[in-house]
């Protein structure tokens, strides 16, 4: 590691720099910041360790000089004894940590890897930070139908504003991935993103949740603790399934989005916050209000912005990209051939999972199948069946000659004719045992050519 030591103490210097070369570090010396500066451009530092009073220019012009242009080199502040505000005002600028005079070898080399540490965290942080807002930009989304293309559209205004957005959909159809995208996608997106499951947070407890507790708001309040509203301070805050939310939060929910305030449990202080919010339901939430079990007032405020996702049956035109997406995604980049039967069979099926259905059935058949092509035996059966086939359309009565017993010699030969003679495979489509196939095959006297 290459350490840059800019210091107008000669001696002091010398001392430093033997120590540390001693430890295996190599040493670069200036005794003026402007030199300081100028051998920082022509090196490969790694570490800056700088007088913070010195003739020319100050150690905290030279820490701002370097730090406005380099995020990773590790800046450590020497101060003399008495100006450590100084000190302190340097770190708020960008120094990694400060040094007071005298200090030991020891000392030195400890504030050093700690620093060094630090800074290495902080960067790998920002590194996955930036990955994550990659993941969650609006265009790693699958939007290839109109219906799609039009919330992404409104999606995209919402995330530059502050309002608040409540996002509809079946379960399963994207909305935590839609409000993800959103925070990463708005001015927001270095600061944090919070969720909160309501369903998932017993009754007792979700008041404390979002608007935080001081110590002895309530047994077992052992210590002060910030909500969910303050942790998101700046950010965005995730309310998943609202609808679930008791009636009594309910009511403290609609304050703070009037107001734009609220109080601890337990305490009297008022607490502002800069959040916006985001809600998803999967419940029909005009529904529940007419029903008397969501305050309609905190709807209409939730509903400013409605980002309704329709559910996959109604775009199929997005299942073959989706498809495609998520076989790169399981298949780590592979691109894997489906055969045309299996893209044929997830057209027709309902998908009441949705997405996420999908995202299993694929990620299902990728481990079942080959590995050269997903082929409809890949697929659960209830997909790969054709609903039309051997569902609703043998349940229509005919107005005339319909008796139950010509509708189950229909079934039975309409299974014989699909299995192509295997009796077997025949009461499996039935879900009946053989020997009652074969009972019923003798009764009705149906006798299956090949
Ligand atoms: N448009 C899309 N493109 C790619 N992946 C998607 C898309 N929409 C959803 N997904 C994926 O589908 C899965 C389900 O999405 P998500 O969890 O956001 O749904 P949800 O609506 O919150 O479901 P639930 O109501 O069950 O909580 C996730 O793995 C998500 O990444
Ligand atoms: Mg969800």
């Amino acid at each position: 590691m290459h350490v840059l030591l800019i210091d107008d103490d000669i001696n002091l210097c010398k001392v430093i720099g033997y120590q540390l070369e001693k430890q295996g570090f190599r040493v670069t010396t200036a005794h003026r910041g402007k030199d300081g500066l100028r051998l920082f451009s022509q090196k490969d530092i790694d570490v800056v360790l700088t007088d913070i009073q010195m003739p020319d220019i100050s150690g905290i012009d030279v820490l701002q000089n370097i730090r406005q242009e380099n995020q990773q080199v590790v800046i450590i502040l020497i101060t003399a004894y008495g100006s450590v505000d100084n000190a302190l005002e340097a770190c708020r600028l960008g120094a990694d940590d400060y040094i007071t005079k005298p200090f030991g070898q020891e000392q030195l080399l400890f504030v050093i890897e700690k620093a060094v540490r630090l800074r290495k965290l902080q960067l790998e942080n920002e590194e996955l930070k930036d990955e994550l807002a990659g993941k969650f930009r609006f265009e790693k989304m699958v939007v290839k139908s109109d219906a799609m293309q039009k919330v992404i559209q409104n999606a995209r205004k919402v995330a530059q504003s502050d309002a608040t957005v409540l996002i509809l959909g079946e379960s399963g159809t994207g909305k935590e991935l839609l409000a993800r995208s959103i925070h990463f996608n708005s001015p927001r997106r270095d600061k944090p993103f919070i969720v909160v499951n309501c369903p998932s947070i017993p009754n007792n407890l979700i008041e404390s949740e979002l608007f935080g507790h001081v110590r002895g708001a309530f047994t077992g309040a052992i210590k002060d603790r910030k909500g969910k509203f303050e942790l998101a301070d700046g950010g965005t805050l995730f309310l998943d399934e609202i609808g679930d939310l008791q009636e009594s939060v309910q009511a403290n929910l609609l304050r703070v989005l009037q107001e734009k305030e609220f109080e601890r449990l337990g305490d009297s202080r008022i607490i502002q916050v800069d959040v916006q919010l985001l809600a998803a339901t999967n419940k029909n939430l005009e529904q529940l209000t007419k029903e008397g079990k969501f305050r309609e007032d905190l709807y209409y405020r939730l509903s400013v912005v409605p980002l309704t996702i329709p559910p996959l049956r109604n775009r199929k035109d997005d299942i073959p990209d989706l498809v495609r997406y998520f076989i790169q995604q399981f298949g780590h980049g592979r691109d894997i051939p489906v055969s045309a039967e299996v893209l044929q069979s997830f057209q027709e099926y309902h998908w009441p999972g949705n997405i996420r259905e999908l995202e299993n059935t694929i990620e299902r058949a990728l481990v079942l199948g080959s590995g050269s092509e997903i082929s409809i035996d890949n697929v659960p059966p209830h997909i790969s069946q054709k609903p039309g086939k051997t569902g609703d359309e043998l349940l229509q009565l005919p107005f005339d000659d319909f008796s139950l017993e010509n509708a189950e010699r229909q079934l039975i030969t309409l299974a014989l004719q699909k299995s192509r003679g295997n009796q077997t495979r025949a009461a499996g489509l039935l879900k009946i045992p053989r020997h009652v196939l074969l009972y019923r095959m003798k009764k009705w006297k149906i006798q299956y050519q090949k």
